[in-house]
């Protein structure tokens, strides 16, 4: 038997998202991070990726203004760092100050990455799209950088790195097959 969703339910018939947490900075320079379960990679080559962002986060017009981004990806060891920041809003708390999360330069954009997140990717924002009650914002990769103790020769040992899944809020990571 299936059951039909209703509406309002809808969306629980999809699968889990993965969790990074995107950087951004305001006029000024000073940097914020959003918790965000909206990304995924839209195209190789170019190599363009996009996340879904609500315009009533701070961190919308931080990335309306600036046209930058960098998506951090963080292991399931920043759970609680990950939870903070995408529960608490840059208008109100310095989430690199409350968390002790590290501000590093990053190498193409003025947005620093997350220097304990085992992957970044720096963006520049090339399209944006109003879906819904979010906006698509897609980046091209301009640079990235990983953590050389996740890396081997073929890449990223993802059974390493241990990034982070989510739905409804219950986090898990990734665990091989065999
Ligand atoms: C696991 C998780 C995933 C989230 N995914 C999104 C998302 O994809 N898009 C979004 O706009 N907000 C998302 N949020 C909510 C924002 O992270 C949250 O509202 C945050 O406090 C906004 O920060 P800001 O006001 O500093 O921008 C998510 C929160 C969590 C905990």
């Amino acid at each position: 038997m299936k059951r039909i969703m209703s509406p309002g339910t809808l969306l629980q018939a999809g699968p889990p998202s993965p969790v990074i947490m995107a950087s951004c900075i305001d006029s000024r320079g000073k940097p914020n991070i959003i918790t965000l379960g909206m990304y995924m990679t839209i195209s190789s080559e170019p190599p363009l990726i996009c996340i879904g962002v609500s315009p009533r986060r701070y961190s919308h017009d931080l990335i309306v203004k600036s046209g930058e981004f960098v998506v951090n990806v963080p292991s399931i060891s920043l759970e609680k760092e990950m939870i903070y920041c995408g529960e608490n809003s840059g208008r109100h708390v310095d989430k690199f100050a409350e968390t002790g999360l590290t501000p590093m330069n990053s190498v193409e954009v003025r947005t620093p990455s997350i220097r304990e997140c085992y992957g970044s990717l720096e963006c520049r924002v090339v399209q944006s799209h109003v879906c819904g009650d979010h906006t698509l914002f897609v980046g091209e990769v301009v640079s990235s950088r990983l953590d050389e103790d996740v890396l081997t020769e073929g890449g990223l040992d993802i059974l390493k790195a241990k990034p982070i899944i989510q739905k409804n809020h219950i986090y898990f990571t990734v665990k091989k097959r065999k």
